[in-house]
């Protein structure tokens, strides 16, 4: 664990710089109070679009749009001061050509001042890759499991499960190192071929479902929360956040329907009544005590 003094925020080359030095830290964040906590622990944030399953209730990632990753992203730079902040490029925001990518890319780079996008796709997407760090954009891969891709894969397949699977994989990582990205998510991943990986790549691979072979971890805030209500067999719950929100709600609405809250010191008084409130008394609630009469002579 780390709590970091505040100094300059982090950017794309400190994080590749992390490789062989220390375990790199990160979650993804949606909003700019948990992104403030976040940030304290973490090197990078990741707004990722599973913010549309987990914040917005969808059922995969595909229908995410531009505008919501801005958003998003957004919260998550104010939240945040010291951690790099990635953003996702949603489906369909970069595949069709590399300058459909830049302009995309650019956009979500000066509304929200990221400091990097991530593009899903290895070899496809490593002459993308390419043009972007070549025009000032920052650029994690993301291999394995690509989430945007659950229409062609036909589900949430973990990958690289037999060997004859691996090289396919491991041109994917390379390709991308080669294209200048700085580091390369490795998604739903068997163990020894993360860790092939790890080994032959010079950027660092930040693992998800790919075991602690890789040179940093991340998991999706909300699902390692305890908040998600269904979660991947690779995510630890370090909290049980949906619980204490249940908790919390349920005796909101029996103190309602009871008319226990809320209570005096959650309630204005007028200003008169609060300006002849002794010290010690809730405003408004001190005895009043009438003058007595002048008799009339
Ligand atoms: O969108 C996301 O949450 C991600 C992580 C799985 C890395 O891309």
């Amino acid at each position: 664990m780390s709590l970091h003094p505040l100094t300059r925020r982090l950017m794309a080359p400190d994080i590749t710089a992390m490789k062989r030095v220390k375990p790199i830290i990160a979650l993804t964040s949606y909003h700019a109070h948990t992104a403030a906590i976040a940030d304290k622990y973490c090197d990078f944030l990741l707004v990722g679009d599973s913010l549309g399953m987990v914040m917005h209730g969808f059922e995969t990632t595909v229908p995410v749009t531009l505008d919501m990753m801005i958003v998003h992203g957004r919260a998550v730079v104010r939240g945040a001061k010291r951690a790099l902040v990635a953003i996702d490029m949603p489906f369909g925001s970069y595949e069709e050509s590399p300058s459909v990518a830049f302009r995309n890319a650019s956009r979500v780079m000066k509304e929200t001042d990221c400091g990097a996008v991530k593009l899903e796709g290895g070899r496809r997407m490593a002459e993308t890759t390419r043009y972007l760090v070549e025009r000032g954009i920052p650029v994690m891969g993301h291999i394995g499991l690509t989430p945007q891709s659950i229409n062609v894969i036909g589900g949430f397949k973990s990958q690289g499960r037999t060997r004859d699977e691996w090289a396919a994989i491991e041109d994917d990582a390379l390709a991308l190192a080669d294209a200048g990205a700085f580091a390369v998510v490795l998604e739903a991943m068997s163990a020894p071929l993360a860790s092939r990986i790890t080994d032959a790549i010079p950027i660092p691979t930040i693992g998800i479902g790919a075991s602690s072979n890789c040179d940093g971890q991340i998991l999706v805030m909300e699902d390692m929360l305890g908040l998600s209500p269904r979660v991947p067999k690779f995510v630890k719950k370090f909290g049980a956040v949906a619980t204490a929100i249940e908790d919390a709600i349920r005796s909101y609405a029996e103190e309602v329907g009871e008319r226990r809250f809320p209570a005096a010191e959650h309630t204005y008084a007028m200003k008169e009544e609060a300006k002849r409130t002794p010290p010690g008394f809730p405003q408004g609630l001190a005895p009043v005590t009438k003058k007595p009469k002048k008799l009339s002579t």
